[in-house]
């Protein structure tokens, strides 16, 4: 049987991770959410008083790090160094930082090398911003999934609400178009749609009619 790799980009809360791990665990593959590794890095950095402009402090952190993951149900635990980060990443604090961190050369070249390794024997769908572009150049299912900012940040709206988090929908607005203009404006590997990658605007489809689309990508692969 034929292995494959699928890489899926895009801007934040796309909904790359919802349909990243139905299609993992339908396949029997790995589920790789790269975003989750720069989100622990941020984390580590934000506990030990580390500037995210200090690059070199960064990477000597990132490097005494073991990121690693577990499945949890249809979910993942997250751990550092083996302790339990899983929430702690998806915290406001995390997520206006994590692009400065993320902009870093170093930083994302150690990431880059670990998230390689990991889908060394392929049968992996892996998630990120430079999956298709630079981690996985040659992977054989490419995927750039988007939305309009405005269904991003009511579809984050409303998963917020079932957490008890109230964070204003003009707020999470702001902060997706933030996010995105940081990621798609570094000069390292930049958020950018890959060449050979299909554009999928997820914006008046449900988790279920993207997931189908994907299913028919890869189907004419494997
Ligand atoms: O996917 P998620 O929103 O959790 O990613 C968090 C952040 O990590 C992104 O906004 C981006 O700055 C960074 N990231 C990245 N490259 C990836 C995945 C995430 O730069 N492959």
């Amino acid at each position: 049987e034929k292995t494959i790799r699928i890489a899926i980009d895009g801007p934040a809360s796309a909904g790359k991770s919802t349909v990243a791990k139905i299609v993992a665990k339908e396949l029997g593959y790995i589920y790789c959410d790269t975003g989750a590794m720069y989100r622990a890095l941020t984390h580590q950095a934000i506990e030990k008083n580390i500037e995210v402009t200090d690059e070199k402090r960064l990477v000597e952190l990132l490097k005494e790090m073991t990121i690693s993951f577990e499945p949890n149900g249809d979910n993942q635990k997250v751990f550092v160094n083996g302790q339990e980060v899983t929430e702690a990443i998806r915290l406001p604090n995390v997520t206006n930082l994590v692009s400065a961190v993320s902009a870093h050369g170093e930083v994302r070249s150690e990431l880059v090398k670990r998230q390689q390794e990991i889908a060394a024997h392929g049968r992996v769908v892996m998630d990120g911003r430079d999956i298709g572009t630079a981690v996985l150049p040659t992977a054989e299912v490419k995927i750039f999934l988007i939305a309009s900012v405005d269904e991003r940040a009511q579809r984050r709206y409303t998963e917020n609400m079932s957490k008890g988090i109230t964070t204003p929908l003009e707020v999470l607005k702001q902060e997706i178009a933030d996010r995105d203009y940081k990621d798609s404006h570094r000069e390292v590997s930049p958020l950018v749609q890959a060449e050979d990658a299909i554009l999928l605007d997820t914006t008046s489809l449900s988790i279920e009619q993207v997931v189908e689309k994907i299913r028919e990508m890869i189907h004419i692969k494997l």
